[in-house]
């Protein structure tokens, strides 16, 4: 099978090109992105998806939509950022390509030429430091295991919700190359299914031995011993180390605490937010019924009259967090204190978003 790509910027710069993965694993389309209202329902609508991805298509967007802004382009690239930002409030890479995109524009508000030239070298650059990013991050997974575990994967955090590699797949995908044998369990992750739908197709085709389960089976086979590690990505960390990740992470964190198995949150600094000062302060994105009740179903398994809650994402607490793997290494607990020394040029709140 040909190598997928998951984002870039298409040939004549015009639109984004992305894979369109809610038709994932049936088939495999590419959409561009020429407006942003396409943009954002893309987005919205997790064609493109996964913290570091939404931040690399936001990005080239912002280029995108600025080439086309006949005008006086900073105030309605402004205007279009604001937009972009409330496609989806949770992951924090979003508003932080759309600022770092506008930095870039303020900073170069001269000539349009000046402008835009500075934009493209700008969201190259986003999409370049996620391939090394991802790839120290997963260097940095390997020091973690062994080969021959078993891990538990919770949605998908691989390259699909990147641009290579991804955050918490990026060590068994890096493994497999270098001759490591891991034995990957993934959760399905209702009700969108990543799990099942991206991430095994993702490591089955890697050639990674890999079994599909019900998100209900994770307990179950922490007993038996098959999982030596958990490793899930996440849309926000706070300062102190609460993780925002995909509804049911949360679950499998208390599960591996009890069963005394690791559970390892991978990240790129981008996305941690030393604005929230814990993760009462992220805001959880809630989404529809529908999700629940038919989507991915042959015909609705609950009656439109059944009441539904659908967040999309949940806080696993700090403590429950074993380590926190970035690119410039491994934080443990305490947080606070951990990720700031990981991170000193982010220590303010006010420079939350470069
Ligand atoms: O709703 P999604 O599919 O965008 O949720 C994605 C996740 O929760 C991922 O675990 C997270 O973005 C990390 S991706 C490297």
């Amino acid at each position: 099978m040909e190598k997928l790509f998951t984002v870039r910027l298409a040939a004549d710069e015009n639109a984004v090109e992305i894979l369109d993965q809610t038709l994932l694993p049936n088939r495999v389309e590419y959409l561009r992105l020429e407006t942003r209202e396409q943009l954002w329902e893309a987005i919205s609508e997790l064609r493109v998806r996964g913290a570091p991805a939404i931040g690399v298509c936001a990005g080239f967007g912002m280029y995108v939509i600025a080439g086309k802004i006949a005008g006086d382009i900073l105030p309605e690239l402004r205007m279009a950022g604001e937009y972009l930002v409330s496609s989806r409030p949770t992951a924090v890479n979003l508003s932080w390509a759309v600022n770092r995109m506008l930095r870039c524009a303020e900073e170069n508000n001269g000539s349009r030429e000046r402008m835009l030239t500075a934009l493209r070298a700008e969201c190259n650059a986003i999409s370049d430091e996620d391939i090394a990013t991802c790839r120290a991050i997963s260097e940095n997974g390997l020091t973690l295991v062994k080969s021959g575990d078993g891990i538990l994967t919770h949605c998908n955090a691989g390259a699909l919700a990147a641009v290579e590699y991804g955050t918490g797949l990026g060590t068994l995908l890096l493994g497999k190359e270098r001759g490591w044998e891991f034995h990957a369990y993934c959760d399905e992750t209702r009700p969108l299914l990543q799990g099942a739908r991206l991430t095994s197709f993702e490591l089955d085709h890697a050639g990674i031995d890999t079994t599909l389960i019900c998100d209900s089976a994770a307990s179950m086979l922490m007993k038996q011993g098959k999982i030596q590690a958990c490793f899930v990505g996440c849309d926000r960390v706070a300062a102190n180390g609460d993780v925002a990740n995909k509804i049911g992470t949360r679950s499998v964190a208390v599960n591996a605490m009890y069963h005394g198995i690791p559970f390892y949150v991978f990240c790129p600094g981008s996305t941690i937010d030393f604005s929230c000062a814990s993760g009462d302060d992220i805001v959880i994105e809630e989404r529809g019924a529908d999700e629940i009740r038919e989507k991915f179903f042959a015909q609705p398994v609950a009656e439109k009259s059944v009441k539904c809650w659908n967040p999309a994402f949940d806080i696993t607490d700090a403590k429950l967090v074993t380590a926190i793997v970035t690119e410039r290494g491994i934080a443990r607990y305490p947080y606070t204190e951990s990720l700031r020394e990981l991170y000193p040029d982010r220590k303010s709140p006010s420079e939350a978003t470069r």
